[in-house]
C-alpha cells in the first residue's frame, strides 16, 4: 500500500491559463501511466482563468495529482525547475498542459531510463526520424524555430536534434548536478540543461508528433525569442551575466539609438538648438527604455494600469541618479587616469549597474 503511494515518476506540468485542458490532461496521463507509481505536479503561476482552482478540484478526485501554486512569479523555466525540485521521485518528466505533447510516449521514456542506468535524459523530439512538428506550428513559427534551433545547437555545442523541446524526462541525480546553473527566466529549460551538462550526459531522443493546440492559446511570443537570445549570451558568458541583466543592456543599447535619432530629428525638423534637442532625446529614450524593460526585462513583474505610470516616474528618478553616478565616476577616473575613452566607459558601466540595481529594487521590486 505505502509502496504504491511513493511516486517512481513525477510528471511536471507547467500551466498558465490552461483551465479547459486540466481534466483532459489528467485523463490522458492516467490512461498512459496506468500501472506505474506516478504523480503529476501542476505548477501554476496564479493564472487569471482559475487554472489552480481547477487543479485543486481534480486533485480531490485523483490522488496522483498535486498542485504547486506560485504567486507573484511568472515564467516557464522557473516553473519547471520548482516542479522538479518539489518531487521526491528518482525520475521526473516535463510535459506541456495543452495536450500538444504526446503523453503516450511517457512510458517508453520511463522504460528507457529504467533499462539503461547510464542514460540521463530522454527527449521527446520532433526532429528525429518519424517525429514531426505536425500541424502544431505555423509556417512562420516553424521557420523561426528551425533557425533558433540551428543557432543554439552551434553556439551551445548541443548534439541533440530538438533542444527546444518542452517535453523530456530526466534522472533526478543528473538534474541536481546542473540545477544551480540553470536560468530561471525564459522558456527553454531543456536547451539550458543540455548546455549546462556540457556533453557529459547520455541522451536519447524519441520521436513524436507535435499536436495542434485545442483549447487556450500559446504564450510563446516575440519576447520569448529575445529572452532566448539572452539565454544564449548568458551561456556564452559562462553564466557570468544573468539573462535579466543582458536584456537590460540590450534595451539600454536600443535607448542610445533612440536618443541619437530623436536628437537628430528634433534638430532637423523643429530647427531646435542642440541644447533643447538633447534633453528631449534623453527623455524619449528613458521612456522607450522603460516601456521595453517593462515588457521584456521585467516581464514577469510587468506593471500595468496606474502602477505603469508610477513606475515610469520612479524610472526617470532612477535614471537621473544614474546619470549623476555616471558623470561622478567618469570624473574621478579621469582625475587619476586622463584617458577620456576609459573614463567615459567607466562612467557608462557605473550608470548601467546603478540603473539596473536601483530599478530592480525601486521600480520593479517584487511584491
Ligand atoms: N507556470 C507557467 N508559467 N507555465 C507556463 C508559463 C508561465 O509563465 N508560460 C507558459 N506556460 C505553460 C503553458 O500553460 C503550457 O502548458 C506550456 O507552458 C507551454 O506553453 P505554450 O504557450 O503552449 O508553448 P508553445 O506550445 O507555444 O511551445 C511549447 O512547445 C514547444 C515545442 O515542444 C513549449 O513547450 C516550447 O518550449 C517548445 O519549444
Ligand atoms: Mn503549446
Amino acid at each position: 500500500m505505502t509502496q504504491a503511494l511513493i511516486p517512481a515518476l513525477t510528471v511536471v506540468v507547467p500551466t498558465y491559463n490552461e483551465r479547459a485542458n486540466i481534466r483532459p490532461m489528467v485523463e490522458r496521463l492516467s490512461a498512459a501511466l496506468d500501472g506505474l507509481a506516478w504523480e503529476a505536479v501542476f505548477v501554476d503561476d496564479d493564472s487569471p482563468d482559475g487554472t489552480a482552482r481547477e487543479v485543486r478540484a481534480v486533485a480531490r478526485e485523483v490522488p496522483q495529482v498535486r498542485l504547486h501554486h506560485r504567486i507573484g512569479r511568472r515564467g516557464l523555466a522557473g516553473a519547471c525547475i520548482e516542479g522538479i525540485l518539489s518531487s521526491v521521485a528518482p525520475i521526473v518528466a516535463v510535459i506541456d498542459a495543452d495536450l500538444q505533447h504526446d503523453e503516450t510516449l511517457l512510458p517508453r521514456m520511463y522504460q528507457a531510463l529504467r533499462a539503461d542506468s547510464e542514460l540521463q535524459l530522454v527527449i521527446g523530439s520532433r526532429n528525429v526520424e518519424d517525429g514531426s512538428a505536425g500541424g502544431g506550428l505555423s509556417a512562420v513559427r516553424k521557420w523561426g524555430s528551425d533557425r533558433a534551433n540551428a543557432l543554439a545547437r552551434r553556439l551551445l555545442k548541443i548534439s541533440a536534434t530538438d533542444p527546444m523541446s518542452g517535453f523530456f524526462m530526466v534522472r533526478r541525480t543528473a538534474f541536481n548536478e546542473v540545477v544551480l546553473d540553470l536560468q530561471k527566466q525564459g522558456f527553454k529549460i531543456l536547451a539550458d540543461m543540455l548546455s549546462a551538462s556540457a556533453g557529459r550526459w547520455k541522451v536519447l531522443e524519441l520521436p513524436y508528433t507535435f499536436r495542434e493546440r485545442q483549447a487556450g492559446e500559446s504564450k510563446l511570443d516575440s519576447a520569448v525569442t529575445i529572452e532566448f537570445l539572452g539565454l544564449l549570451i548568458a551561456r556564452l558568458t559562462g553564466g557570468l551575466l544573468p539573462i535579466r541583466f543582458i536584456l537590460f543592456l540590450m534595451v539600454g543599447l536600443s535607448g542610445v539609438v533612440v536618443q541619437l535619432a530623436v536628437v537628430r530629428l528634433v534638430m532637423a525638423l523643429a530647427a531646435a538648438p542642440f541644447g533643447v534637442a538633447q534633453p528631449f532625446g534623453v527623455l524619449v529614450a528613458m521612456t522607450t527604455n522603460y516601456v521595453l524593460n517593462n515588457a521584456l526585462t521585467w516581464r514577469d513583474r510587468q506593471l500595468r494600469g496606474m502602477a505603469f505610470f508610477r513606475g515610469l516616474l520612479s524610472f526617470y528618478a532612477v535614471c537621473a541618479l544614474g546619470a549623476i553616478a555616471n558623470v561622478g565616476i567618469a570624473d574621478s577616473v579621469y582625475a587619476v587616469l586622463p584617458n577620456w575613452v576609459l573614463a567615459s566607459i567607466a562612467g557608462a558601466v557605473m550608470g548601467a549597474l546603478w540603473n539596473f540595481w536601483a530599478s530592480l529594487i525601486v521600480t520593479w521590486r517584487a511584491r
